[in-house]
């Protein structure tokens, strides 16, 4: 047969020379696919007579199978190349270092309810929560705080939106932790010892006031509660959490809820313009207190003829300004990443009953 030697010294320098697998397809099927050269070569051998075909075939079939071998190793070698090329473009320095991130911190409001909750867990309260948006019941009528009672006034309390003509009283944004109280009573009954911290709020604003802040209730019911138990419990609580013996002051006051009732002032000293919790004879008042009265023991379905309670409410923001020197109460809920940077606490910092911290 002729021109075979021609043919294949065409496809073997085409293949060899091909720059990429889709030209190399292309030559493929234009040399050994159904209609390529050497494939309607292969057709003609029909045509030849036997002697012509015993020559012809075995020469066509080992041109066919050079070519072949020919594509699979151009093929491959291809391959081999876009890999390298891939693995050269992609190429990643894993000793980088990484991007930097931005850490944050726990807000010391955060950090000391969790030392709060260290402490008074310790002594065998539990925690309870609350909603912040409340009924007005809950947040005063329970409380003995009735509709015409001065202390509604004077709580600057927000008020929620009602539907036109929605005559029900309208929701509160809760002014203290104390409707806690009468939920915790509704669902668990006596004898119990809770605290309840979260938000409450006031519209009030100020160096030492702002609209949103925190308190931290505390209640304890059974069978022989005094004020003495609410004393012990106290002066423990600020004796760990300061961190050093701690003198309390109660000074007779008046609140709805309690009778008698104490405002709580914790001894601290002014001097240098810093105050120092523990030591001189300055008073600084942080809580209200007193003998549950029996009127909210019975709204909460407790029996004021066989149980008594004590109940204080604190300002944690208070304390955590004391504890670790914040002089501006409002700095504390601007959101200044500076602030927080500095007054912020790492995650690992985990507060202990005793450590303080
Ligand atoms: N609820 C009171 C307040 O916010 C504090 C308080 C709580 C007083 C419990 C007595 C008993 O001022």
């Amino acid at each position: 047969m002729d021109g075979l030697d021609s043919l294949r010294s065409t496809w073997l320098e085409k293949i060899a020379g091909a720059a990429d697998e889709a030209t190399l397809e292309e030559f493929r099927v234009a040399a050994v696919g159904k209609k390529g050269e050497i494939s309607l070569k292969m057709r003609e051998l029909g045509k030849m007579s036997p002697e012509e075909r015993q020559v012809a075939g075995p020469a066509l079939n080992a041109l066919k199978n050079e070519v072949n071998a020919a594509l699979a190793a151009k093929k491959a070698a291809l391959g081999d190349a876009a890999l390298d090329e891939r693995l050269r473009a992609e190429w990643l320095d894993v000793t980088l270092p990484s991007r930097p991130r931005r850490q944050g911190t726990i807000h010391p409001v955060s950090q000391v309810t969790e030392e709060v909750t260290a402490i008074f867990a310790d002594m065998g309260f539990t925690v309870a929560e609350g909603p912040q948006v409340e009924t007005d019941f809950y947040n005063f009528d329970a409380l003995n705080i009735p509709g015409h009672h001065p202390a509604r006034a004077e709580m600057d309390t927000f008020y929620m939106h009602r539907k036109e003509g929605d005559n029900r009283p309208p929701h509160v944004l809760r002014t203290h932790t104390s409707p806690v109280q009468i939920r915790h009573m509704e669902a668990h009954g006596a004898p119990c010892r809770v605290i309840a911290p979260g938000r409450v709020y006031r519209a009030d604003y100020d160096q030492t006031h702002t609209p949103m802040f925190h308190q931290v209730e505390g209640m304890a019911i059974d069978t022989d509660i005094s004020m003495a138990n609410l004393k012990w419990v106290l002066e423990e609580f600020f004796t760990a959490f300061f961190g050093t013996k701690v003198r309390t002051r109660f000074r007779a006051s008046h609140f709805p809820f309690t009778e008698p009732s104490a405002e709580v002032d914790i001894q601290c000293s002014f001097e240098g313009g810093t105050v120092k919790v523990g030591e001189g004879d300055g008073w600084l008042e942080v809580l209200g207190s007193g003998m549950m009265h029996p009127k909210v023991l019975q709204a909460g379905g407790i029996d004021p003829d066989v149980y008594q309670g004590f109940a204080f409410g604190m300002g944690i923001d208070r304390i955590a300004m004391l504890k670790y020197g914040v002089p501006d109460l409002r700095a504390m809920f601007e959101s200044d990443l500076r602030w927080l940077k500095h007054y912020g606490f790492g995650a690992l910092e985990a507060p202990a009953v005793h450590s303080g911290v």
